[in-house]
């Protein structure tokens, strides 16, 4: 039987089924091109008993660096705390990679049973891989013995998972490198005594975030002219996005390089960095600051078991959460099985990693873990509803095109304070939170303007850069009440410092609405947070207003402008009519014989 091999360099274990202990002794790993001598040797380790008082004997030890010599590899015991050797591993010159002992985690409070004795065939301390297989499978010790050159054991180090506080401090102690043959602690003790402590630990940690810890990655290109400054407000942004979907922050990461590793983004040593630092701070989830091509996920997941999102999958979990109408929830589905569906594989492990929490929280009656086909028939019964939807959509904007009453939207970037300008203006009652896109669905709301002219005011989703596509496409209904609009309101949060860019983003939307030709005032608001002379910069800007939504006195401004504007956008309509209607009648008598 080929033993399922999970750790690569530098890697950390990912698990698929577990394998039974062998019942005859049957090697595990690097096996090939052993001779039989060393294959015997390998056996006989095996018979090995280690008394529950110790981490190993000297004939285990002493069994483990023959075998060494003799493969020029290292050799480790996976030993239960029965005293038994359940699986005898054959690794590379510097590394072991385990067989496949269980995807399932011990119970809380509780190790595996099992602890790792291995050979270090250059004298070299504990690896990485050692503490990540340590901490990831909640190995009970791993222990190195550090070989001389002549395969004699001269040193030893252990280490073993200790309980963290408040994610502060390292998961694991590490003891050593000692001289062989050195004290060692009673094992039953020290294992009794840390598994209490876990359990005690685990039954009085409080979790703060709704859904766990997350570290956000960011991969800035060197080409690019203030990469690092670039970074660091794009990580602002997804730690906003984090948090609105109820994520906490444990850490953020930057790495500035030619170009994003094809494979894993960053770069195969530094996703290992990012990975222990994830078991440092008992961070579960890492979230990219970019999409993820399948490939990369599969990647990256082939090298942690921990949750991989990317920053289109963390819009789609908060869009899930807070769909709430028909309408919005039907769009999310569709847009969340439809980033989903490439990223489904026959037997995909990484997806299946993805149900329950976040990422995996679908807005509709799916859970995201279902196969190819059902996803295929579920996107197809989606788009038809969605298609009816549309056609009632539809049908209200034409009444209310009929009922002469001007539209008026509200666009603009996410949390720039649309819903709060719509509540205050209306009192409609419109969610307004300090979270990106706490609005998902518009809403439509009667004003009277001090002119006495009723309008319609309706308040869209929050626009955002690099937009998912599906999720546009998804969402470009919501939008196309915007396309109704005799007027658009767009929204620019004055005191962000990326205004510029959320303009920019408007825009692009706008205008891949095909909107660039409606009407528009833009709308500087939290001005109340914006010192004096920049006000007085935005002022200036021709077809603009500077307002505080959350002042309602403010406001008269605002409202006088839009009469203004509509007087003129109605203007503007009137001539145009008349123009065609001239044009229609030139066109007749000319033609008319
Ligand atoms: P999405 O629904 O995410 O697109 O957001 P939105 O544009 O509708 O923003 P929302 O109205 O939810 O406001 C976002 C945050 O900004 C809330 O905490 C508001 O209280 C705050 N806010 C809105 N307008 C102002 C303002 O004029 N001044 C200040 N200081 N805060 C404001």
């Amino acid at each position: 039987m080929s033993a399922a091999l999970v750790r690569s360099r530098g890697t950390v274990l990912t698990l698929f089924c577990a394998l039974p202990p062998p019942c005859m002794p049957e090697l595990y790993g690097n096996t090939t091109g052993l001779s039989p001598s060393a294959i015997k040797t390998l056996e006989r380790i095996y018979r090995r008993r280690v008394p529950s008082d110790r981490i190993a004997t000297p004939e285990l030890i002493r069994s483990l660096a023959d075998a060494s010599r003799e493969s020029r590899r290292q050799v480790g015991a996976l030993v239960h705390r029965s005293g038994q050797v359940d699986y005898v591993v054959v690794g590379h010159a510097t590394g072991l990679m385990l067989p496949d002992i269980g995807r399932l985690r011990a119970a809380e409070g509780r190790f595996r049973a099992l602890r790792l004795v291995h050979t270090h065939l250059f004298n070299e301390p504990l690896t990485k891989d050692d503490l990540v297989d340590l901490t990831r499978l909640r190995l009970d010790l791993v222990a190195a013995v550090l070989l001389n050159p002549a395969s004699e054991p001269q040193r030893m180090s252990w280490a073993y998972n200790v309980p963290t506080f408040e994610g502060k401090g390292t998961p694991y102690q590490v003891v050593g490198p000692h001289p062989y043959g050195q004290q060692e602690p009673n094992f039953a003790e020290l294992i009794g005594s840390l598994e209490a402590e876990f359990a005690q630990h685990d039954r009085t940690r409080t979790v703060t975030a709704k859904d766990g810890r997350a570290i956000l990655i960011h991969v800035g290109e060197k080409r690019r002219p203030g990469a690092l400054l670039r970074a660091k407000s794009r990580l602002g942004e997804l730690t906003s996005l984090a948090r609105t979907a109820g994520v906490e922050v444990a850490d953020t990461v930057i790495q500035i390089r030619d170009q994003p590793d094809p494979k894993f983004v960053i770069g195969a040593g530094k996703l290992e960095d990012v990975v222990m630092r994830a078991i440092d701070l008992d961070a579960e989830t890492l979230i990219f600051d970019c999409d993820l091509s399948p490939a990369q996920a599969h990647g990256i997941a082939g090298q942690t078991d921990l949750k991989i999102l990317d920053r289109s999958q963390l819009i789609l979990d908060i869009f899930a959460q807070r769909a709430a109408t028909r309408d919005g929830k039907l769009q999310v589905e569709l847009a969340q099985l439809k980033y989903t569906l490439p990223r489904l594989g026959a037997k995909d492990d990484s997806l299946s990693r993805l149900t329950g929490g976040i990422g995996g929280r679908g807005p509709g009656e799916t859970t995201l873990e279902i196969g190819r086909r059902r996803a295929r028939d579920r996107i197809n019964r989606l788009e038809k509803e969605l298609k009816n939807l549309g056609r009632q959509r539809s049908e209200r904007r034409r009444r209310r095109a009929q009922s002469d009453v001007p539209v008026v939207a509200i666009v603009g970037y996410t949390n720039a304070g649309k819903s709060t300008l719509l509540n205050t203006l209306t009192d409609a009652g419109v969610l307004a939170e300090d979270k990106l896109f706490a609005t998902l669905d518009t809403r439509a709301r009667q004003l009277t303007l001090p002119d006495g002219k009723l309008v319609v005011l309706t308040d869209t989703v929050g626009f955002i850069r690099g937009m998912p596509k599906d999720l546009f496409a998804a969402f470009r209904a919501t939008f196309e009440e915007a396309s109704e609009a005799d007027l658009i309101l767009e929204v620019v949060d004055a005191s962000d410092p990326e205004q510029e860019e959320h303009r920019d983003t408007t825009s692009q939307i706008l205008s891949g609405l095909d909107l660039d030709l409606t009407a528009r005032l833009r709308v500087y608001n939290k001005i109340d947070r914006v010192p004096a002379e920049e006000v007085l910069g935005f002022e200036a800007e021709p077809g603009s207003v500077c307002v505080s939504a959350l002042e309602r006195g403010a406001l008269a401004v605002l409202l006088d402008r839009v009469s203004d504007e509509l007087v003129k956008v109605r203007s503007e309509r009137t001539r145009k009519a008349r123009e065609a209607a001239q044009y229609a009648e030139f066109a007749e008598n000319e033609l008319s014989p």
